[in-house]
């Protein structure tokens, strides 16, 4: 029997390269995403599955539980992002603009994380994985107003909590914090734009973007039996930038 994966937000950027790497290294691989279309295609390309949902609401993982394999070995919780590259920044004094907006990033980076590994804990094998993606957000923090470095960060504290309460069935969980990647949907059509791009490379030791595949190898490893001696560990994939210069 072949290694079962599911990949959030597996329809995109780094999670479509992390299933497309894990179905070559031989797992049978579930993608999850909210745009049903978006997901069926990458599907098709890579030849795995596509299960529709929403890892923030609660009904929505119930309700694609009877679809998702029965025992996960890699659970790679990658869906997220920054909402607030995505809406008008609230306000001064819009309170409950500013909550909306909190609320948005802590359920799409923080809270789809623990529901849909709480939901797929009992069907973690022995040996299991859990792989989150984070962002150098969760240890520098972020621009529009800091709840995406917040959540990231949350993140990569409860990956550490997990791990300990995992780890006695020989699991591990991990996370992964990535700097700049390209070819995403994370900075919207047309990416940060070439000011930005600029900066965000020059933070880099290596002075270079990361690629979504980067992310994906390092996926594979901490998906490998030679990486199970590694938990409760935030691995930083962005060229040194996490050190800032
Ligand atoms: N790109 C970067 O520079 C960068 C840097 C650091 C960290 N990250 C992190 O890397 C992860 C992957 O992002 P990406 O860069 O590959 O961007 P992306 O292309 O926008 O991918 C994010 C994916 O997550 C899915 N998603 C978002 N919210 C979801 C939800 N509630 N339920 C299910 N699926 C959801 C999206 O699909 P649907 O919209 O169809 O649901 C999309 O396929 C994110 O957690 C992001 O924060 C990215």
């Amino acid at each position: 029997m072949p290694r079962t994966a599911i990949v959030t937000g597996g329809g995109t950027g780094i999670g479509r390269a992390v299933a497309r790497r894990l179905a070559a290294d031989g797992l049978d691989v579930v993608i999850t995403g909210r745009r049903k279309q978006v997901l069926e295609q990458t599907a098709e390309e890579l030849g795995v599955r596509a299960v529709a949902f929403d890892a923030s609401d609660v009904a929505a993982i119930e309700a694609a539980l009877p679809a998702l394999p029965g025992q996960v070995d890699v659970l790679v919780n990658n869906a997220g992002g920054n909402i607030a590259r995505h809406r008008p920044a609230p306000a001064e004094g819009d309170l409950a603009g500013l909550r909306d907006l909190w609320a948005a990033q802590l359920e799409s980076n923080l809270i789809s994380a623990v529901l849909t590994t709480s939901a797929l804990t009992p069907r973690l094998a022995v040996g299991g994985r859990v792989i989150s993606i984070g962002s150098i957000a969760g240890a520098r923090g972020s621009g529009g107003g800091g709840a995406y470095g917040a959540a990231k960060a949350a993140l990569h504290t409860w990956t550490g909590d997990l791990a300990f309460e995992l780890g006695g069935r020989g699991v591990t969980v991990n996370a992964i914090a990535p700097g700049y990647i390209e070819d995403t949907e994370f900075f919207g059509a047309g990416g940060p734009g070439t000011e930005r791009r600029t900066w965000l490379i020059d933070q880099t030791a290596n002075g270079r973007p990361g690629r979504p595949e980067d992310v994906a190898d390092t996926v594979a490893f901490l998906a490998s039996p030679e990486a199970g001696n590694i938990t409760a560990q935030v691995i930083h994939v962005n060229g040194g930038a996490f050190r800032g210069r």
